[in-house]
């Protein structure tokens, strides 16, 4: 999630996605027992990124009065964005997808229209599918997972940030919630560092927009 593509202003010959190079390091996470740092200088490792470079973290912690699978299927479900998501208002999918989140794949390429960051300026954002638990996975692992990372349009080179999911089963019946975005060093992080108030305080709101959404299911 970021402001401007900046693509147009770099050229990087050869310049081709660092993600599909990575190996995830999402097995390093113990997303079980993750929860939002106390201290904001402290950042929070991604599945495709890890720790290395990261600049700053926003997050958000609630509890969801419903089963981690519901929540996990609406935050995928990103045809019906505009029903409950008033920072993510419109999600636009490539052309072959048109139920969601079953048809929802690691590597689906999708545009974010959000609201909120800059006055009443709609921004946009290529933002790419990175991580998804297998359809069926239990939550006996004791939560689901989902991710996406943007993409910057030059292999990462202008700015990197990924955005994952995590839904804690309490075994209740509620859900832990953390939904996180790590931006990592690249030059145009100058311009996201300023924005990193609004953008936490939209991401309290979209976390909450869930819990509404989930729980009114
Ligand atoms: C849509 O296209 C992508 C990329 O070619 C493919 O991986 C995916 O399975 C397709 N999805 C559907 C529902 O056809
Ligand atoms: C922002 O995007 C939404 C959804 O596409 C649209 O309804 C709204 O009019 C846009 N706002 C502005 C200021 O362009
Ligand atoms: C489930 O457990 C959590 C943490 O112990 C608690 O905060 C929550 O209210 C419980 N939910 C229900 C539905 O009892």
């Amino acid at each position: 999630m970021l402001l401007f593509r900046i693509s147009h202003l770099l050229t990087i010959p050869g310049a081709t996605s660092l993600v599909a190079s990575a190996a995830l390091p999402s097995r390093h996470i113990n997303y079980g027992s993750l929860h939002c740092p106390e201290d904001s200088s402290a950042t929070l490792a991604t599945p495709t990124y890890g720790r290395e470079g990261a600049v700053f973290t926003v997050c958000s912690e609630l509890l969801i009065d419903a089963g981690p699978r519901a929540a996990y299927d609406a935050v995928l479900d990103f045809r019906s964005y505009p029903r409950w998501n008033s920072f993510v208002v419109d999600v636009a999918l490539p052309a072959n997808v048109s139920s969601t989140p079953e048809d929802v794949y690691v590597g689906m390429v999708m545009r974010f229209t959000s609201e909120g960051l800059v006055g009443s300026v709609n921004t946009t954002s290529t933002e790419v599918i990175s991580l998804l638990d297998s359809p069926g996975t239990s939550s006996s692992s004791g939560y689901l997972v989902s991710a996406w990372h943007y993409d910057d349009g030059v292999g990462g080179f202008g700015s990197r940030a990924e955005h994952p999911n995590v839904f804690v089963d309490l075994g209740n019946g509620s859900t832990r919630y953390v939904s996180y975005e790590t931006y990592y060093t690249g030059l145009a992080t100058g311009i996201t560092v300023l924005l990193r108030e609004r953008l936490q305080n939209q991401w309290d709101v979209q976390a909450r927009d869930l819990k509404e959404y989930v729980e009114d299911l």
